[in-house]
């Protein structure tokens, strides 16, 4: 797919997508509540469509509209054996939530997902989950999946201190809690998306939380509930960055959420200089929730690292090119964890933008960033890594010339339809 410069202001109000994070959240626990999850504003994105399917085959009947998808729970024991191989697709929040919740069936499951997912790290959890007495192993020998969870494990309690700052991992050790004699804590050495605790306290269970760590005590149920999902801030941060970087732009992007866990990015912008205002501020889903008003702005850069990382780092892609329009330096640290995402994003992100023009250089945990260099259009390939494909394609908004993003159609997997706002606001 091509793009160009933008030749004329990016104007106008828009709307974002559902949260990803808190769609799998809402179908997962929906899941294992007694009686039906009515979700509303559901991101119909492949990396959630594949939680569905994966619940679906452990015997949830799900009713999925473009309105809303109405979730018939059985119950924390309601699920059923899989008659195959659960197959998670593209999706690190998929395979590594559902493996804590499979930890605590009395049946044997298998799951698998693509490529990238057959490459990515699963010891953060098969560690913690095997500490509490889950039977999980790797079919390869290499942790990373198929994996093999075999049923009937009794599981206990655990205090665990993760070495990552992961949604994904504390999620995973939490959900197995629900299934486990006694508390289960996990604090963390920053504070990541907190929607797991959020969520499930929404649906009663018992969750406490006090700085990074986080508590679950089981409790017999968790009772369905209606949650309407907030638009995503990590899909908001392509339209915050493309009315930042094209001259004269103001947008309006409706119904973001603004959790605190998940709000680096404006942070981060506003700290470069960025004119953003924060209107209509509510709470939907259990979720704060905003209006944000994005107008052109000249930017410098900054540092940026430590607790704020977890808050932001799908959206350093992003934050990288913007970096690159900025007056001055910018140094991104804390971040290896982007090393193991949908692919390498230290290497891509590096790679795409010299051959654009920037000046930067990846470090082991970031990457820094010598900005106020005209960017020039490039061929991107995406690596099939949704986030890269949407950053370069607003990166090229801003880059003269042509930049071509080669399999541009990953960005399915959480924004299907980004290219159509696009081309909506480019008109
Ligand atoms: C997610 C957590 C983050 C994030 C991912 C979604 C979640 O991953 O990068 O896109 O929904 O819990 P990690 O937990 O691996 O940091």
């Amino acid at each position: 797919m091509i793009f160009q410069k933008a030749s004329s202001p990016l104007r106008g109000e828009l709307t974002v997508p559902g949260d990803k994070s808190i769609s799998h959240r809402a179908v997962m626990f929906g899941a294992l509540a007694n009686g039906t999850t009515e979700v509303t504003n559901f991101l119909h994105g492949a990396d959630c469509l594949s939680t569905i399917d994966c619940f679906r085959r452990l015997g949830i009947e799900i009713f999925d509209t473009p309105e809303r998808i109405l979730i018939h729970g059985k119950g924390l024991h309601g699920l059923s054996a899989p008659s195959e191989m659960l197959d998670t697709g593209n999706s690190g929040t998929t395979t590594r939530l559902i493996s804590g919740i499979l930890c605590g069936q009395s049946f044997d499951t298998t799951l698998n997902g693509d490529a990238s997912i057959q490459s990515r790290p699963m010891l953060r959890i098969m560690d913690p989950l095997s500490q509490m007495g889950a039977q999980i192993r790797s079919l390869r020998g290499n942790n990373c999946a198929p994996l093999q969870i075999t049923g009937g494990a009794r599981l206990h309690g655990i205090h665990y201190n993760s070495p990552v700052a992961s949604a994904q991992v504390k999620s995973s050790i939490l959900l197995a809690g629900l299934y486990a004699e006694g508390k289960t804590s996990v604090t963390e050495p920053n504070l990541s998306r907190n929607h797991t605790e959020l969520m499930l306290r929404g649906f009663g269970a018992d969750v406490r939380s006090e700085g990074t760590t986080a508590v679950i005590t089981p409790e017999p149920e968790l009772v369905g509930m209606k949650i309407s999902v907030p638009g995503d801030i990590s899909s908001a941060a392509y339209f915050i960055a493309a009315g930042l970087m094209v001259p004269g732009s103001e947008l309006l992007i409706r119904n973001v959420g603004i959790n605190p866990t998940r709000d680096g990015i404006l942070r981060v912008v506003k700290d470069m200089g960025a004119d953003i205002t924060i209107l209509n501020e509510a709470i939907a889903g259990g979720e704060p929730v905003a209006d944000l008003l994005v107008r052109y702005s000249s930017l410098h850069g900054v540092e940026i690292g430590g607790a704020i990382i977890p808050t932001l780092i799908d959206e350093l892609p992003m934050i990288a090119v913007l970096a690159c329009l900025a007056e001055g330096t910018t140094v991104i640290r804390d971040a290896a964890e982007l090393k193991v995402k949908e692919s390498n994003r230290i290497d891509v992100v590096v790679n795409h933008l010299k051959a654009m023009g920037a000046r930067i250089e990846a470090t082991d945990d970031g990457m820094i960033i010598e900005g106020g260099t005209p960017l020039h259009g490039a061929v991107i390939d995406s690596h099939l890594d949704h986030r890269i494909a949407m950053s370069f394609a607003i990166g090229a908004l801003a880059a003269d010339g042509e930049t071509e993003i080669l399999g541009a159609d990953c960005v399915k997997i959480s924004y299907p339809e980004f290219y159509d706002t696009c081309r909506m606001l480019l008109k």
